[in-house]
């Protein structure tokens, strides 16, 4: 028996067994004939992202964003969850599963709609699913993907039980088992604020808000415009940003001033929203910050959040921080599971 895990979040889906992790653009496709399915230059092996479930034949990912004619987007909640968590999900855990073989999986769901969605997420994922796997040169396999139990938390509580417990499920840190924590995540679209007090979710320190990465990029997209006359999309800004520049039909624009402000406002929106959110909870032991908006912003954040932040593992992406605590969390509450 297998344990597994998936953060399918706004931006990206993340999956992982334990061992090796995937991430990849939360996109859904139409599939359509590619002519030259094979990359020009020898790439690395990657997982597919081609694949036909209840009889619609998707593209997943990055091979929708460039492949795709038709292409699936929404911040809608209910549609997101009845329409793509269960594509996005499947196709992440697809290369972790043997035909047929019962798995069980352990997944998320933001803030404001965990109490909401809790069970229909799970009833639409403990199934057998088949699906079939299309790899790039062509040949189909057709695939049981038996889900034999699901448990479903809140998304930053990932974060928190991967500082809290060890890769056999075994508490690491006494601090986050005693402890009062405040988890700030702060993802692509959204930032979900959660407090563990004792490891037991507080409904009142909690909250999803609007104040996701999408902001800052927006904020650097529309400054871009101006300039050069060119609507970026926000997709590619994050590697831009990291490098510091941008090339817009051959000509340079710097990025580093224009990084920092939106960086910064945006910590300081998140800043406020979080001191008038935890305001009552002024006994908070700790603050964790993290997503992949949260490696971005914790220098600017550090100063201006009350209380104290607690740094992050930087040796690991951040946006698999959720991802690798659903999986420690799955150990945990099946210990029996886990062979091997
Ligand atoms: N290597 C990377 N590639 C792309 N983005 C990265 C990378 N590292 C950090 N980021 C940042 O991570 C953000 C996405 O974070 P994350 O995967 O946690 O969001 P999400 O969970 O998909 O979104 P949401 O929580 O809103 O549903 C990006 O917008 C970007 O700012
Ligand atoms: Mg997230």
């Amino acid at each position: 028996m297998r344990i597994l895990a998936a953060d399918i979040g706004f931006g990206y889906t993340k999956a992982t067994d334990g061992r090796q992790f995937q991430v990849f653009k939360s996109i859904v496709g139409e599939a359509n004939p590619i002519q030259f399915a094979e990359s020009l230059l020898p790439s690395q092996a990657s997982q597919p992202r081609h694949f036909s479930i209840g009889g619609e034949d998707i593209f997943i990912g990055e091979l929708a964003e460039t492949q795709s004619r038709g292409r699936g987007f929404t911040l809608d909640h209910a549609q997101f969850i009845a329409k793509y968590a269960k594509l996005l999900g499947l196709a992440a855990l697809s290369p972790y599963v043997e035909h047929g073989d019962p798995v069980r999986l352990v997944t998320g769901l933001p803030i404001s709609f965990f109490r909401k969605y809790k069970d229909a997420l799970t009833t639409l994922l403990q199934q057998r699913h088949t699906v079939t796997v299309v790899q790039a040169n062509g040949t189909r396999e057709d695939k049981t993907i038996y889900i034999e139990k699901v448990r479903v938390v809140p998304q930053p509580f990932g974060s928190l039980f991967n500082q809290m417990l060890d890769g056999q499920g075994k508490a690491l840190n006494q601090r986050f088992v005693t402890d009062k924590i405040g988890v700030i995540d702060i993802g692509f679209r959204t930032t979900d604020f959660t407090i563990s007090d004792k490891t037991r979710y507080s409904e009142r320190g909690s909250l999803s808000t609007d104040s996701g990465m999408s902001v800052a990029y927006n904020a650097i997209a529309n400054l871009l415009h101006e300039k050069s006359g060119t609507q970026v999309e926000l997709y590619r800004l994050y590697e831009a940003v990291t490098r510091g520049v941008i090339k817009i039909k051959g000509q340079k624009y710097d990025l580093t001033v224009l990084a920092q402000q939106a960086y910064s406002q945006l910590a300081t929106r998140i800043a406020t929203e979080a001191n008038r959110l935890w305001a009552d909870d002024w006994d908070m032991d700790a603050i964790i910050i993290t997503g992949g908006g949260g490696a971005a912003l914790a220098p600017f954040l550090q100063q201006q959040i009350e209380g104290e932040v607690l740094p992050m593992p930087t040796d690991q992406d951040a946006r698999l921080n959720n991802v690798a605590g659903y999986w420690k969390y799955g150990v945990h509450i099946w210990p029996a599971q886990q062979a091997g």
